[in-house]
């Protein structure tokens, strides 16, 4: 099967294509380009000379061409109204389809700023480029198999494919697997339950390293035994390391990955909610340390994630319950539809990890260092990792402290309201909304909070992430040291 890139204009399917090809050392196959080259000028041109009708009986002549003479592992993207064709559909068949994502006004405006200076005839006017979406989304999401968002960054842009049964086994997850394998053997670091679960689902790796699991094997000793272990197993600086696992997996992997050898690629395979809908994007990646969480560590983005909601079915309920504190964290700072659908309540599907996916992405892509913007995504945490701090990384699961630091934050914004509903959120799925009946230090929560690593003197507040609604977050906010203290104490009551 060859990966064929559909969606809409805009989409950015001429930029993945060849992104993909590279990582995939292939030659990127783009309908658009190969058309104008058989026209002898641009597609805009032969729509003005010839019309649309004409112009799509060649696009569909070049693109079955294209598909009908694809090989395993090509990379081609096809023309926005390509699909519109029977034939092209049929002939897709024998592909692996994925859709590439956009938000609509995203598109728009890549087309209005980065566009190559060619007009496109169908993006002259913005309501009707809207609504020519609406028109062809169903399509689009009816024809792919698997999603894909193309994760933009200063230092680097990567794929990130999204689908039920994407590794549902060791064949499927080949045919996307986002490098090449026969140029770099991975080496798999994960947990052991993961590793029971879900190893078989990858091709066998070159070598493997299993921590136990959970937060406390997310440690510099455990990043040394992993080193080791890939030094031992002679891997290179050609090779790849993947981060099967959750949020602690993939953050000591990426370490590994950022550091050894000076840094070799990281393949993330989330397997638990916090990861598909938070960690594994991003490229933050460390360890914890005694003093404090996640204080060592490095920026390190992935060469790829590949997401499959089906790993989530053997998630236990208490794992499925914390990794929805990142969706409901997700939600509150995007405002919008997202909001709506989470603070609602009901099951996370595959389109709210989707759009988990995309706002993180985007917000990443604004600001991958965390020198303003990105800070948004740390909301409830500063609180939060204090808590799951002062008690030795063992009592709470990430997610059900980052829960806490929300109720935390909202009455540090002053947003009584939307505290007690989301407090009702957590109480729905049994998760904790007070520090009560366990014997935590209220006074070493507050002391831990200000050791928080946003913090950027040894003699300054630390920056807080509030919010004025749904939506609009503001980020570097300085908080009173009573009015902390006031916000932890009533998690303890
Ligand atoms: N780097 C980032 O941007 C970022 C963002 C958010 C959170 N994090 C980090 O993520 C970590 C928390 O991640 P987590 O909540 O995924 O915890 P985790 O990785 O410890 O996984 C939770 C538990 O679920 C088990 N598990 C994993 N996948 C499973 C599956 N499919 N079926 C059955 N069991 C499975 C694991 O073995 C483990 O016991 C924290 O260390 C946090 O700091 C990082």
């Amino acid at each position: 099967m060859a990966l064929v890139l559909i969606g809409f204009m805009g989409a950015g399917k001429s930029t993945a294509v060849v992104g993909l090809a590279a990582a995939l050392g292939v030659t990127p196959l783009d309908s658009d380009l190969l058309l104008a080259a058989r026209f002898g000028h641009p597609l805009a041109r032969e729509f003005e000379l010839r019309g649309e009708e004409s112009f799509r009986a060649a696009e569909e002549e070049l693109v079955c061409e294209l598909l009908t003479g694809a090989a395993p592992r090509d990379v081609v993207a096809l023309g926005g109204g390509s699909v519109l064709s029977s034939r092209v559909r049929d002939a897709l068949a024998d592909h692996l389809v994925l859709r590439l994502d956009v938000d609509p006004s995203v598109a728009w405006e890549r087309i209005r700023t980065d566009g190559d200076g060619e007009e496109r005839p169908l993006a002259r006017d913005r309501d009707a480029f809207l609504a020519l979406h609406a028109e062809r989304a169903p399509l689009y999401e009816e024809l792919g198999d698997v999603t894909l968002l193309w994760a933009r960054s200063a230092s680097g842009d990567y794929p990130v494919l999204l689908g039920r049964g994407l590794l549902r086994d060791a064949s499927r997850a080949d045919s996307v697997w986002p490098l090449d394998r026969s140029a770099s053997r991975s080496f798999c670091i994960t947990d052991e339950t993961v590793w029971s679960l879900y190893g078989e689902r990858l091709s066998e790796p070159a070598g493997k390293f299993a921590i136990p699991p959970g937060e406390s094997h997310k440690t510099l000793a455990s990043a040394e035994r992993a080193w080791t272990a890939m030094a031992d197993g002679g891997t290179t600086r050609a090779d790849h390391v993947v981060a099967l696992g959750g949020g602690v997996v993939g953050d000591l992997a990426g370490f590994c990955a950022a550091t050894y050898q000076r840094g070799v690629p990281v393949v993330h395979v989330p397997t638990t909610l916090v990861a598909q809908v938070d960690s594994a994007y991003g490229g933050k990646t460390g360890v914890d340390l005694p003093a404090a969480k996640n204080y060592v560590g490095a920026y390190h983005q992935p060469a790829g994630v590949l997401v499959d909601p089906e790993l989530l079915d053997t998630l236990p309920a208490a794992e499925l319950a914390a990794g929805w504190v990142e969706v409901l964290k997700t939600a509150l700072i995007a405002g919008g539809e997202l909001w709506e659908r989470v603070s609602a309540g009901g099951d996370v599907d595959e389109r709210t990890i989707l759009a988990c996916a995309r706002t993180k992405l985007a917000i990443v892509a604004a600001d991958e260092r965390d020198s303003g913007g990105r800070q948004a995504l740390n909301l409830g945490h500063t609180v939060g990792h204090a808590i799951e701090t002062v008690t030795g990384y063992a009592r709470y699961r990430h997610g059900e402290a980052v829960g806490l630091g929300l109720l935390a934050a909202l009455r540090l914004s002053g947003l009584d309201g939307l505290r007690a509903h989301v407090r009702d959120l957590l109480r729905a799925r049994a998760l904790p909304v007070s520090l009560s009946g366990d014997e935590v230090d209220v006074a070493a929560i507050v002391v831990a909070t200000a050791r928080d690593k946003k913090r950027t003197r040894a003699d300054t507040t630390v920056p807080f992430v509030l919010l004025d609604a749904p939506g609009e977050v503001r980020v570097g906010c300085e908080v009173q040291p009573e009015d902390l203290r006031a916000a932890v104490e009533e998690l303890a009551v």
